[in-house]
This record gives structure tokens, sequence and C-alpha cells, in this order.
């Protein structure tokens, strides 16, 4: 199949070079030049394990190609996949003009019946929206459209697309569905689901399924801080309720909260949804705020072994969202370190992989010292600040990394360490609900 992805953002780009390594003809069309030109090099423009493998080894095949021009991508599609930033626009409600111009451009060079699939997340109603506006220009055009949400988590995301739990399409007719189906097709013969629906229940299935993912985050988080006032450990009830098989084990790691540029966004532009049909989703928007205070907790932990925190020294080891990106989109991590430099904390941090992108967002990373290392960033610092769960903090040598701080504390916002190793190696232990 000729598929043609436009946008090649995190999802566009990963969704794009896995189906060419499916056995599709993919064209990524993007209309920034610079990140085509980096693409066309082999070169990655984020960071996402063995996705830059797949680009070179896809590209040598010339099953994948990196363009920059609609008129180039889409005459030749039979399937055109919509993967275009959909930003929290006024009050969280998602802003689909991006969106929505790539649509009108599309509609221009359509030629010959082709199936245009919305993969961006975007509310209830979007797919149809994307339908009039490709009418509006070529009121002529012979296509049909579909939805077909994407469930790609940073991090693991070829995993999740190669061996993806489910498979959604939101499709108007059954001609687009069987499309849908030849495009999964070496997916479904290894027994994936395909699930086939309507458009709005498609759409639907990925606001839910994040929204339900982020409650049980912030539900775990509740029970945590719970935990603490009575003694209880967190990762004991998270264990004891994930062998429930109705509740299950996953995202229940109590934490600093959730990040990155999904839940946020998606939860805020569900609660905004359902205002436009006067529903409120008292669910969500309790989740929303369990998230939003969650930063504080570390800073209480600080303030309780610290005292004022004026003038301290905090070493803060992560700075991603959670491990295995360099994303800091939305991370919790902008919010603390915002409140240490309030209170006049001097910050020292290190992140293995997300330094770059936190300099390039953060309004004050003036005010931060970045170090090379997590040995480096606590010299002389009188506490770690532990946020995101890096491999390579694991196996930090606590009794080593002690001897150059001045303090003696560490606050492990993502339950990384055992409490009795950091006490034998001479810390205070603060971690999430233990
Ligand atoms: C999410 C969805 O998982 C994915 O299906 C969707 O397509 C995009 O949004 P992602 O944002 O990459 O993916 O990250 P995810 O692994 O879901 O984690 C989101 C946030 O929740 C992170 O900040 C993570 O640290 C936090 N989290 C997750 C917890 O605090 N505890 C958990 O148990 C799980």
């Amino acid at each position: 199949m000729r598929i043609t992805m436009i946008g090649t953002g995190y999802v566009g780009l990963t969704t794009g070079v896995c189906f060419a390594e499916l056995g599709h003809s993919v064209m990524c069309l993007d209309t920034n030049k610079e990140k085509i030109d980096l693409l066309k090099n082999g070169v990655c423009p984020i960071f996402e394990e063995g996705l830059e493998s797949l680009i070179e080894k896809n590209s040598a095949t010339g099953r994948l190609s990196f363009v920059t021009s609609y008129a180039e991508a889409i005459p030749c599609a039979d399937v055109v996949f919509f993967c275009v930033d959909t930003p929290p626009g006024e009050y969280g409600k998602a802003n689909l003009t991006n969106l929505l111009a790539a649509a009108s451009e599309c509609a221009h060079h359509l030629d010959g019946y082709t199936v245009l699939v919305n993969k961006s997340t975007a509310p209830v109603g979007t797919a149809k929206k994307i339908q009039n506006a490709v009418r509006n220009i070529n009121p002529t055009a012979s296509f049909d459209i579909a939805s077909n949400p994407e469930f790609l988590a940073e991090g693991s995301a070829i995993r999740n697309f190669l061996e993806p739990d489910r498979i959604i399409v939101g499709t108007e007719n059954e001609k687009t569905a069987t499309m849908l189906k030849l495009v999964y097709a070496p997916l479904i013969e290894q027994g994936r689901n395909f699930l086939s629906v309507t458009i709005p229940s498609a759409e639907l299935i990925k606001y839910a399924s994040n929204s339900f993912l982020a409650m049980k985050v912030s539900f775990i988080n509740e029970i945590a801080d719970f935990c603490e006032l009575v003694g209880a450990d967190v990762s004991d009830i998270a264990h004891g309720m994930g062998l429930d098989t109705r509740i299950g084990s996953k995202f229940l790691q109590a934490s600093i909260g959730f990040g990155g540029s999904c839940f946020g966004k998606d939860v805020h532009a569900l609660v905004m949804r359902g205002q436009e049909e006067g529903y409120e989703f008292r669910m969500i928007k309790a989740l929303i705020a369990v998230n939003e205070l969650r930063y504080l907790t570390v800073i209480k932990k600080l303030k309780k072994h610290l005292g004022p925190l004026q003038g301290k020294t905090v070493a803060v080891l992560g700075l991603a969202y959670k491990a295995g990106t360099d994303d800091v989109r939305d991370a919790q991590t902008l919010r603390i370190i915002l409140d240490l430099l309030d209170h006049a904390v001097i910050v020292r941090a290190y992140d293995p992989q997300a330094m770059e992108n936190f300099k390039k967002i953060f309004r004050r990373s003036d005010e931060v010292t970045f170090a090379q290392s997590a040995q480096s960033a606590s010299d002389g610092a009188d506490a770690l600040l532990i946020l995101t769960e890096w491999n390579e903090f694991k196996s930090i040598d606590l009794a080593d990394i002690k001897t150059n701080m001045s303090g003696t504390l560490i606050v492990d916002g993502r339950n990384i360490f055992e409490r009795k190793t950091a006490e034998v190696a001479g810390f205070t232990y603060e971690g999430i609900g233990t």
C-alpha cells in the first residue's frame, strides 16, 4: 500500500517508519525543511530507542522517503494519515488550526480514491471537521474519512506499534474498514486485536483510555499520601491491588505525578469537549486536581528536613517527564524546579537525555546549573531530588555520591531506591508513600 504521513512529529514519524517496516511504501511529509533534511540524511530528530536504525534500514530499501511537498506526497497515496499537532488552546480546548490547515492543503492534491485517516489526538467530531474542510476545497474529490487513534508511549513506541494490544479504527463504511485492515494486515495476521467501530467511538476510545490511565496514576498518588499518614507502603498496596486481574498492576507506580505531551492535554480537552455538550466529567476533573498539586509533595519533603529552603543546594536528578525519552513537555519537573527557584534554592540539575530540551522550554533555565553527571550535580548539595526513574540513577553508588555532598537527604520522587539501601549509605530517605 502507498501511505503518506502528514506530520513527522513523534507519532507521525514513528508510525510512518513502522508502516514501512510492515512492508508498505511510505512517504513522510513535513513542511519543516530542516527536519526533513535531517531525516533524509538518516538522522532522527527525536530520541526514541531503535527509531534511527529503523529509519536507516527502511530508507535503504526505498520503502521510506521524506518530502516537504503536498504535491509530491498526496496524489500517489492510497491512504493518508494526519499526524499533526493539536496543542492545547484556550481553556485547554484542543486547537485544530494546524490539523484543518493540513486537511485543506491535502484537499488540493487528492487524485483518485483516497482514505483520509485522522491519527492526531483530537476531540470527538474532528474527523467530520476534516471531512468538511476537504469537501469545501475539493467538492468532487473521491475520498472516505476514518479515525485511527494511536497508543504509542514514548520510550516504547516501536514495540507499542509492532506489538499492539489493539488497533482501533473508526469508519463510516465497510470499504474504508477493509482498506485499513489491509494497512494493518501483518499485525492482524499475528493475532493482534483489530476493532472496527464508528468514528465517534474511535475518537472517544483514545480520550477514555488516556483519562483512565491518568486516573490510575492520580489514584495511587492519593493512596500514597495516605500511606504516609498510616505507616503503610504504597508499593505493597499497588502490588496487592494489581494482583486482582480486574485492576491490573500497570500504572500504579506512585510518583511526582503524570506529565508528558498527552495525558494533561487529553484530560483537559475531554473536560472541555464535555462542556460543549453540557456534560460535566467529575472524575476527570478530580484526577486533574490531584495531579496539579502533586509537585508540592517533594517540596514539602525537602522543607520537612531542610527547614527554610532559601540558599539550600538541591541536586535534581532527572528532567524528562519519564525515563526513556528526552521529552520535557508538561513535565512535573518544570513545576518543581520553578517552585525551588521561587524558594531561592540553588538548583544543580542533570538528565542523561533531556537537558537540551529543558533549556529550550524552561523560561528560567539560566538560573539552573546543568551538570554533566549525577555525581557532579550532587557536589556540595544539601539534598538529592530524584525526579525521573532513569536506570542510570538506579545504579548510583550512594555511599560514593554522599562523600561530595554537604547534606544527607534523598527525596526520591520515583521510589527508585530502597529505604534500607539509602539509610545504610548514611542518607535520610524520603520516598513517595513509603
Ligand atoms: C501516554 C499513553 O500511555 C499512550 O498510550 C498515549 O498514546 C500517549 O500518552 P506517554 O505520555 O508516552 O504515553 O507516557 P506514559 O508512559 O503513559 O506516562 C505518562 C506519565 O505518567 C509519565 O509522566 C509517567 O511518569 C507517569 N506515570 C505512569 C506514573 O507516574 N506512574 C505510573 O504508574 C505510570
